[in-house]
């Protein structure tokens, strides 16, 4: 191994994404190639046209990431490629290519869980801070809250000779947190992603607006042998898991939609969803807030996001205690969140714990977090087999 030189592929969703990583520690370049504008007029992302996308994308986004590091083919000392999960057209993309490479340049295939991948997001951005890095020997134990518009799971994550040992602490058993922004941002009229919408409204509104509570998610004995319905990891064993870390999203999407009904809040949605196809952008200030909704819809949205923010707060926080860990990571979509940023950095400065995020670039999906991710298990020798293919349910850890 030379300069320890890993180019990362990412393509699990909506996102068609090359970087390339020295070492787990230092990004030399991460393209991100958005399919935003495909998918914004369905108000969600539509498999078929994604895989499309990324196929379109793929040589592009990877000839620009090496472009941009200064690095060729032959300067690389792995691939580093998405598995899973994700949909699988979208991630096969990527693994075909990587594989493709690698076959021609004779170079090993990493193959990334995507949401190690989001996990690797926040102690690469620590890493890059540090002047020279940080051996996985050096690391402490962290609980990682990864949660985006797939997923919404506690991770323990633990160094283990020089790699990490990640276990499922808790995850939602239904919708996951960004997918909950989506599908109330869809149902107000604001635009696709939600999150960024709500984000921005949610500013100018009163949070306590609309009293949305969380009940407690059912005991152990009601989860005996139900599998969840999520698109994530299908193999978690949920009964398992403590269920006061056990989250649930789709009731506060239903209690959004009949508050909407129950108060005739439905006026002006269609108007928002055409500024919105026009090409409008997240509300800055005040006065761009109310030209785009009433007082009452955003704090509607205030309300919506600081009951969910809260959520997340307290079980992810009550984890951490009841594990005895004072390092908490928080990454993936959601965690671009301006709420939850700041009510997270209070809690740990109360509680004294260890907080951290990744950059705003590096919460949302991108390749150099893959590339980060791959480093210790090109160190460790965990090589992908020849057979790797996608896995849209891969589960990670125990
Ligand atoms: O990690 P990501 O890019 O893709 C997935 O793996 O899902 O996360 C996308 C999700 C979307 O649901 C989006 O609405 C949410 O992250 N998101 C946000 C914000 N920015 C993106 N949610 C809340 N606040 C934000 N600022
Ligand atoms: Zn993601």
């Amino acid at each position: 191994m030379t300069r320890g030189l890993i180019l990362g592929i990412e393509s699990s969703c909506d996102e068609t994404a090359a970087a390339v990583v020295e070492r787990g520690a230092r990004t030399l370049s991460s393209v991100v190639a958005s399919q935003i504008g495909t998918h914004v007029r369905y108000g969600g992302v539509v498999p078929e046209l994604a895989s499309r996308e990324h196929l379109r994308a793929i040589v592009p986004v990877v000839r620009a990431a090496l472009e941009e590091a200064g690095v060729g083919l032959d300067e690389l000392d792995a691939i580093a490629v998405t598995a899973g999960p994700g949909l699988a057209g979208a991630l096969l993309v990527g693994i075909t290519y990587a594989k493709a490479l690698a076959f021609a340049r004779e170079l090993p295939v990493i193959a990334v869980n995507h949401l190690e991948g989001h996990i690797h997001a926040v102690l690469l951005q620590e890493r890059e801070s540090q002047p020279d890095g940080l051996a996985a020997e050096d690391e402490e134990a962290a609980l990682a809250l990864v949660v985006s518009g797939g997923h919404t799971h506690l991770y323990l994550a633990e160094p283990e000779q020089g790699t990490w040992r990640y276990r499922l602490i808790g995850r939602t058993l239904d919708d996951a947190a960004g997918e909950a922004y989506d599908k109330v941002a869809k149902l107000l009229g604001l635009g696709y992603p939600g999150g960024p919408w709500i984000d921005a409204l949610a500013r100018f509104g009163d949070p306590r607006a609309v009293p949305f509570t969380f009940a407690q998610v059912k005991t152990k004995a009601h989860l005996a042998g139900k599998a969840p319905r999520t698109k994530g990891a299908r193999t978690a064993p949920i009964a398992a898991l403590d269920p006061h870390f056990l989250f649930s999203f789709s009731g506060i999407k239903t209690a959004v939609l009949r508050y909407v009904e129950l108060h005739g809040m439905r006026q002006g949605v269609n108007e928002r969803i055409a500024a919105v196809l026009a090409g409008a952008r997240p509300p800055k200030t005040k006065d761009e807030a109310l030209a785009l909704a009433p007082q009452p819809v955003i704090d509607l949205v205030a309300s919506f996001q600081h009951a969910v923010v809260g959520d997340l707060l307290k079980k992810t926080f009550a984890a951490a205690e009841s594990l005895g860990v004072r390092r908490i990571l928080v990454t993936g979509g959601v965690a671009a969140n301006r709420e939850l940023r700041q009510r997270f950095t209070e809690e740990a400065g109360r509680r004294r714990v260890r907080e951290s995020f990744p950059t705003l670039a590096l919460s949302t999906d991108n390749a150099a977090m893959i590339a980060a991710a791959a480093w210790p298990r090109l160190v460790a020798g965990q090589v992908a087999e020849s057979g790797l293919t996608a896995e849209p349910s891969l589960a990670l850890g125990r």
